[in-house]
């Protein structure tokens, strides 16, 4: 019989909404942070950038606000955007106050600029590892709360849904399945660029947050809305590397591979064009010659500068015989952000009582069709904060009934009796990968989604089976997720920010509703801007 825990609150991920989302909860009751690989293995960890807030001298709240919905290209929920730049400077005072060290000029916080940005107000961390800095100051402060338990190398199967309420999850942990019961539970697992063979994120990032709460029949919204980062290492010897947009903040270039420089022939803000801008010139570049990469030049900047000011990325580079401060840079477009997810309200509940979301995994509406460059960490931040406030203070869940539930006979031993295993999975992952980034990426049609959803369709005998591996039940996530993205952009027959439609290049009739789905629905729905 598989083991059984009981505790308040379970959060699943340990990015910075997770880690955020469990400071909040520490006071409240017992805390378990359960997480699929190491603790710090999220994409937060990688995140170079860094994190936006208007907390300059030359910057207002209002102007962050107005750049956001602008990125966001119509389809923002302003409520949501309101609330992030409002609460931004607070959580990140509060963080600073905790030991978060953002690198400084003197004595004042030193901000850069990245694209679609109309004021300097990114803040970064040693150079390029702002993220790295987070994870380590929220994870100091969770390991001061004694109520706070950690489950690294736990993967959360599925949730623990009766009469529309969650009581927990299931998690496979040691080869074995445990019934973790909770009052509350807050889904941070972060993003799903692992289902696209050119991605940023990290190996972790395969979208099982997105698709167990879609299992369990959580709404879910803008799934067609993904993000592709214009430069990621291009090197057949190197790991996809991301090349911060910071670069170009600070005056790195693009040029094609005849060394001829571009961006400007495609937009005013030439290198500063908002994301899918660029990462379409690069691709329309590449066509034009013949190529696979372009290249980023930041030859003409003080070499103590980069190495200063990109540690983490000119050691990198090095490591695979590229030197930033001596020569271009193979680059080319990888999947960097789902803007889409599970639907949450602006304090992360979802329409399942006792199941929360926040991070890149949650759809409040704050990025729309297109997120600002570092509102992600912020996002984590601000709505990790505010759906552990949400989950202590309705507490939908009884003890009692978690106490009756535990007793019952759980269907854990039936997913330990009748599971299976794909011998081809690691094949099917790859084509899987190969198909989203090649039919369902930056440029789409009717015909490439079309010719997806065919193959995607013969391996849907995959969503039936149960697995009792972390690789199977990865495919078996990435399948739902790539299904979900191609379905809803088969439906959106126009382009809105970074969803590109060759066969539609106007934005289309009816281009500001949101498109929702939760399982058993017939068809898409189509849901007007709040
Ligand atoms: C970057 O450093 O370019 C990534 C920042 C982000 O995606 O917000």
């Amino acid at each position: 019989m598989a083991e059984k825990e009981i505790v308040d609150f379970l959060i699943i991920g340990s990015g910075v909404a997770g880690l955020r989302a469990a400071i909040e909860l520490a006071s409240h009751g017992s805390v378990l942070v359960v997480t699929k690989d190491r603790p710090t293995e999220s994409s937060t960890e990688y995140a170079q950038g860094g994190i936006a807030v208007a907390l300059s001298d030359e910057d207002e709240v209002g102007i962050h606000f107005e750049d956001t919905l602008k990125a966001g290209d119509g389809l923002c929920r302003e409520d949501a955007v309101k609330i992030l730049v409002e609460e931004g400077p607070e959580r990140i005072l509060e963080l600073i106050s905790w030991g978060a060290e953002f690198d400084r000029e003197g004595t004042k916080l030193d901000f850069t600029i990245e694209a679609a940005h109309s004021r300097k107000r990114i803040l970064h961390a040693h150079g390029d590892a702002t993220g790295r800095e987070l994870e380590r100051v929220l994870l100091n402060k969770v390991r001061s709360f004694p109520s706070v338990k950690k489950y690294p190398f736990a993967f959360t199967i599925d949730l623990i849904i009766r009469n529309g309420k969650c009581y927990g999850a299931y998690i496979l942990k040691d080869g074995k399945v445990n019934a973790i019961f909770a009052r509350a539970t807050v889904l941070c697992t972060g993003g799903a660029g692992q289902i696209f063979s050119r991605t940023t994120n990290p190996l972790v990032a395969t979208g099982d947050g997105i698709a167990i709460a879609f299992r369990a029949g959580a709404v879910l919204e803008d799934m067609e809305f993904v993000q592709f980062h214009p430069t990621s290492l291009y090197s057949p010897l190197a790991p996809q590397f991301l090349l911060s947009e910071s670069m170009r903040g600070e005056g790195a270039i693009l040029r094609n591979i005849n060394k001829q420089r571009f961006m400007e022939n495609y937009h005013p803000m030439a290198e500063l064009a908002s994301r899918d801008i660029v990462s379409r010139a690069i691709i329309s570049e590449m066509v034009k010659t013949n190529s696979d990469h372009v290249y980023l030049d930041l030859t003409h900047l003080e070499k103590e500068f980069i190495k200063k000011r990109f540690p983490r990325i000119y050691s990198t580079c090095l490591q695979y015989n590229v030197d930033i401060t001596k020569e271009l840079v193979p680059v080319s477009p990888a999947a960097h952000y789902i803007m889409g997810g599970v639907k949450t309200d602006t304090n992360g509940a979802t329409n399942i009582k006792g199941l929360y979301a926040a991070g890149e995994v949650a759809c409040t509406g704050v990025h729309g069709a297109n997120r600002l460059a570092s509102n992600s960490l912020l996002e984590g931040l601000v709505f990790g904060a505010r759906a552990g406030r949400t989950a202590a203070s309705e507490l939908r869940v009884k003890s009692s009934e978690l106490r009756v539930l535990e007793d019952l006979k759980t269907p854990n031993s039936e997913l330990i009796t009748h599971h299976s295993s794909l011998p081809d999975h690691e094949e099917i992952r790859h084509e899987l990968k190969k198909l989203m980034w090649e039919r369902v990426g930056i440029i789409r049609c009717g015909e490439s989604l079309g010719n997806a959803r065919e193959k995607l369709a013969g391996w849907s005998f995959i969503l039936n089976k149960t697995f009792l591996t972390r690789r199977e039940l990865e495919l078996k996530n990435m399948l739902t997720v790539a299904e979900l993205i191609t379905e809803a952009a088969i439906l959106r027959k126009g382009s809105v920010g970074a969803h590109y439609r060759s066969d539609f290049l106007q934005r289309g009739e009816g281009w500001q509703r949101h498109i929702t789905w939760k399982k058993g629905d017939k068809e898409l729905k189509h849901e007007f801007v709040r």
